[in-house]
C-alpha cells in the first residue's frame, strides 16, 4: 500500500504539505466511499476543534488519518497485528479482527512517519473502540467519526445539534451511546471494553451533573 514504503521521517507533521501527501495515499489506499468519509471527519474534527479548544491542524491531521488502515480485510488486519508486534485483546484479535484498524493504522504510521505527534497517534489508536481517559483530541476524532456528514444514522442529527452546545465529554458519551445502542440494534457484537467505558463515563457524567446542582444550591 502506498504511503508507508516512502522514505518515512517527515519534517513536519503538522504542515498543509504533509497533509497534502497523506491525501494522495489515502486516495490510493482507500475506496472512494471511504476516501470521502476521511475528508468528512477531518473536515468534521477541525470544525469541533475549533468549538472546544482543542488543536485544530492535530484534530484534522487525525480525522485524516483514522482509517488508514481500513482498507485491510481480516485476514489482513491480522497479519498486520503480528507484523507490527502489537499485545492485542486475544478474543478481538480472534472474533472481531476490523476494530483493530485503528490500533494498527497508529503504528504503522507512527513507524512509517516519526514526526507525527503521539497525541495524534494515540486518537487514531483509540478512535474504533474508545477508551477509559480519553483526551479532548481523542474525543474529538472519536465523535467526528461518526458524526462526519457522510453518516446518515436515525438520531444522528439530534447529537449533530449538541455539538458546541455541551461539554465535550457529554458529546462524546452521547456518540459513545449512539454507537453502542446502533450495534445493539444491528445485532452487531460488541467490543469487551465497551462496558467498561460506558460506566466510566456515566459516572463522570452523574458527578458533574450533582456538581451542577450542589452549586446551585449553596448559591
Ligand atoms: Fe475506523
Ligand atoms: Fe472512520
Amino acid at each position: 500500500m502506498s504511503g508507508e514504503d516512502e522514505a518515512g521521517c517527515c519534517a513536519d507533521a503538522l504542515s498543509d504539505a504533509f497533509l497534502e501527501a497523506r491525501e494522495r495515499d489515502l486516495r490510493e489506499r482507500l475506496g472512494r466511499r471511504r476516501y470521502e468519509h476521511t475528508l468528512g471527519v477531518a473536515g468534521t474534527a477541525a470544525r469541533l476543534a475549533r468549538a472546544y479548544g482543542v488543536d485544530e491542524r492535530k484534530a484534522r491531521l487525525a480525522g485524516l488519518l483514522h482509517d488508514w488502515d481500513k482498507g485491510y480485510d481480516d485476514a489482513g488486519i491480522r497479519a498486520r497485528v503480528e507484523e507490527l508486534g502489537l499485545a492485542v485483546d486475544p478474543y478481538v484479535f480472534e472474533e472481531m479482527p476490523w476494530l483493530l484498524h485503528g490500533p494498527t493504522a497508529a503504528a504503522a504510521l507512527a513507524r512509517a512517519f516519526p514526526c507525527l505527534p503521539r497525541d495524534v497517534v494515540q486518537a487514531i489508536a483509540r478512535h474504533t473502540a474508545g477508551a477509559v481517559g480519553m483526551t479532548d483530541l481523542d474525543m474529538v476524532v472519536y465523535v467526528a467519526d461518526a458524526l462526519e456528514p457522510g453518516r446518515d444514522y436515525a438520531g444522528l442529527d439530534e447529537i449533530r445539534a449538541l455539538a458546541g452546545q455541551v461539554p465535550l465529554e457529554e458529546l462524546y458519551l452521547a456518540t459513545f451511546r449512539h454507537v453502542f445502542l446502533n450495534l445493539v440494534e444491528r445485532r452487531k457484537r460488541i467490543h469487551p471494553q465497551s462496558i467498561e467505558i460506558w460506566n466510566y463515563y456515566l459516572a463522570r457524567s452523574h458527578d458533574a451533573a450533582d456538581e451542577r446542582k450542589g452549586r446551585k444550591g449553596t448559591a
